[in-house]
């Protein structure tokens, strides 16, 4: 077995001209908004040249012109769900950029914290399935149709994970379970593809993106800000101890450039990093059904 190669340019503490992801090509799911979106951003900023692969072709076409140009910004259509779609989104990105170093499994919806008291069992089993589809089997698409090309350049994966891969209280059980499920799909994706490919997390916390809901259960034109909307504290304290919920996406990019960068994080596999204003510190101060149960 061979060690990775000593990372270049070395770990010096200050950015390489270029940025800390000079040269690197990135492929992101759902990067068409939301958190991956300001990934892309930032990626961008930081040297690299992004795909972003998500569902709608003009939001998509929109959202990579607003990223920069076709030298560095490819927007592409496809679902998660589809293993052509990822194989197609792999291949163009390639043949588009030359090659591929950095994957961020992103796309996912939320289940809106729909607890097993308020749903039906067909309720349950429908918002089950997609939540499952889109929020695992999607990242685990798109690895498999990744890790042929990554293997060739000692590439790396980050996965978007959530306060709801650790705790309650960030969904109901079924998104709760799905982000539970995507931190094995770290711990034995970093397995299977170590030495070669490094595979990390990141667990953001929440943000007011669009983020939507399930669509078998009425809930596809959910948007979680709304949500936010409600809830920025609760009583006189700021919703988290960091922060209220005014943070945008934007403030949470910092570990994604980290764990793809070679510099900084070429002995880091199989770890997620919580960027979530510190919710493990104090924990949610609610309760759940109470005497609505
Ligand atoms: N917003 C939050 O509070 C929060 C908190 C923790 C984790 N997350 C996670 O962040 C990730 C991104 O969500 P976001 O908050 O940026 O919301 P978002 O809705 O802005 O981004 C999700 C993207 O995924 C795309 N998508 C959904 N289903 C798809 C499919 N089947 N195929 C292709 N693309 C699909 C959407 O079109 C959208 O562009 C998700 O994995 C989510 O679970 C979000």
């Amino acid at each position: 077995m061979t060690a990775n190669p000593p990372s270049t340019p070395a770990a010096t503490g200050s950015a390489p001209a270029g940025g800390w992801l000079a040269g690197k090509v990135a492929l992101i799911t759902g990067g068409g908004s939301g958190i991956g979106f300001a990934v892309a951003r930032r990626y961008v900023a930081e040297g690299a040249k992004v795909a972003i692969v998500g569902r709608g072709a003009d939001r998509i076409a929109a959202a990579a012109a607003s990223i920069g140009d076709q030298a560095v910004a490819l927007g592409l259509t496809g679902d998660v769900r589809s293993p052509e779609d990822m194989a197609a989104a792999v291949a163009k990105t390639v043949e588009t950029f030359g090659k591929l170093d950095i994957l961020v499994p992103n796309a996912g919806i939320w289940d809106y914290n729909r607890s097993v008291t308020r749903l039906s069992g067909q309720e349950l089993s429908d918002s089950f399935d997609e939540l499952f589809d889109i929020n695992v089997k999607g990242y685990l698409l798109a690895v498999n149709a990744a890790w042929p090309e990554l293997v060739k350049n000692r590439g790396n994966v980050v996965m978007t994970l959530s306060n709801a891969s650790f705790h309650t209280a960030g969904g109901g059980p079924v998104y709760t379970a799905a982000k539970f499920a995507c931190r094995g799909l770290v711990a034995q994706l970093a397995y299977e593809l170590a030495p070669k490919v490094r595979v990390n997390g990141v667990a953001v916390g929440g943000m007011k993106t669009d983020l939507r809901g399930p669509e078998s259960i009425g809930l596809k034109d959910r948007s979680i800000e709304d949500s936010f909307a409600r809830q920025t504290t609760v009583g006189d304290n700021p919703y988290l101890p960091l922060h209220d919920a005014s943070v945008e996406p934007d403030d949470y990019t910092g570990p994604f450039v980290m764990l793809a960068s070679d510099a900084n994080a070429s002995v880091i596999t199989g770890a997620i990093i919580p960027a979530d204003g510190g919710i493990a510190v104090r924990g949610f101060r609610t309760a759940a059904g109470g005497d609505d149960l």
